[in-house]
């Protein structure tokens, strides 16, 4: 049974204050549910904050990316023991944000990231997801089995156990333009097909398939009730307790 999992990611927005206030009212709100795995990922310098805030609900705290080394001169960047240490239980890898735009990571270094956020006890939401350039020239399924390929072939099943995908279509983000139910659907099937093809049946029915992209509550049911969507990867929505409320409870029952 694929429990379903409602992660926000806050990304580079809110005050300290207001990410309290944010994290008590969902704790206040949803802080008991035991139906839906909820994630939050506030910024790096609120994590402590609100790991206080959440203490004794069952919102697990994560971090929107770790480096993928454990310590040394890297100057500025985050490690995940420091995460964990932190109070993380998760990290995102492989947004779209640090994909693209001036970051360029690439596949190979988010597979580094997800065996070090592994070595730390991290789980992973791995994120991937095509452009809409991509979509036009029909490229969706090779853009997702590259990225797939680059960041998880050949993992070892027990780093596998930790891992959530997340499909994120890029012109989906931040647009207002969320992919329809049956886009989700299509490609998180074909997610699930080469986990299969990858992993084995065992792994591909209880690895957990995450859709983000405009995830708002009046959209989260259409996409949530999809067979091969486990859950919703929320950005803008997560920022406002209603909706991401909404949306915690628009989630069926695992599949
Ligand atoms: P929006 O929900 O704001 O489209 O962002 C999605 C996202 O990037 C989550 O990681």
């Amino acid at each position: 049974m694929r429990k379903p999992l409602v992660a926000g990611n806050w990304k580079m927005n809110l005050s300290g204050a207001q990410a309290e206030q944010l994290a008590q009212a969902l704790v206040a709100r949803v802080g008991q549910v035991d139906r839906v795995q909820i994630v939050v990922c506030p910024p790096f310098p609120y994590l402590l904050r609100v790991r206080a805030v959440l203490a004794g609900s069952k919102i697990a705290l994560g971090a929107q990316n770790c480096h993928h080394e454990a310590k040394g001169a890297f100057t500025g960047e985050v490690s995940p023991t420091m995460l964990v240490d932190c109070g993380c239980q998760w990290v995102i890898v492989g947004h779209s944000e640090r994909r693209g735009g001036k970051v360029q990571e690439k596949d190979d270094l988010i597979r580094k990231k997800i065996n070090a956020a592994h070595a730390a006890g991290l789980h992973v939401i791995l994120c991937v997801g095509e452009t809409l350039f991509e979509r036009q020239n029909n490229e969706t399924p090779s853009v997702i089995e590259n990225q797939l390929v680059g960041c998880l072939e050949g993992m070892p099943a027990d780093k596998m156990a930790s891992v959530v995908l997340a499909y994120e279509p890029v012109w989906a983000i931040g647009t207002g333009h969320n992919a329809t139910p049956q886009q989700a659907q299509e490609v998180q099937q074909f997610i699930r097909n080469w986990l299969d093809d990858q992993f084995g049946a065992g792994l591909a029915a209880a690895t957990r398939v995450l859709y983000g992209g405009s995830v708002k509550p009046d959209n989260a049911g259409s996409l949530l009730t999809q067979p091969d969507v486990d859950g919703a990867l929320v950005g803008g929505a997560s920022l406002v307790a209603d909706d991401f409320v909404g949306i915690i409870n628009a989630a069926p029952a695992g599949k």
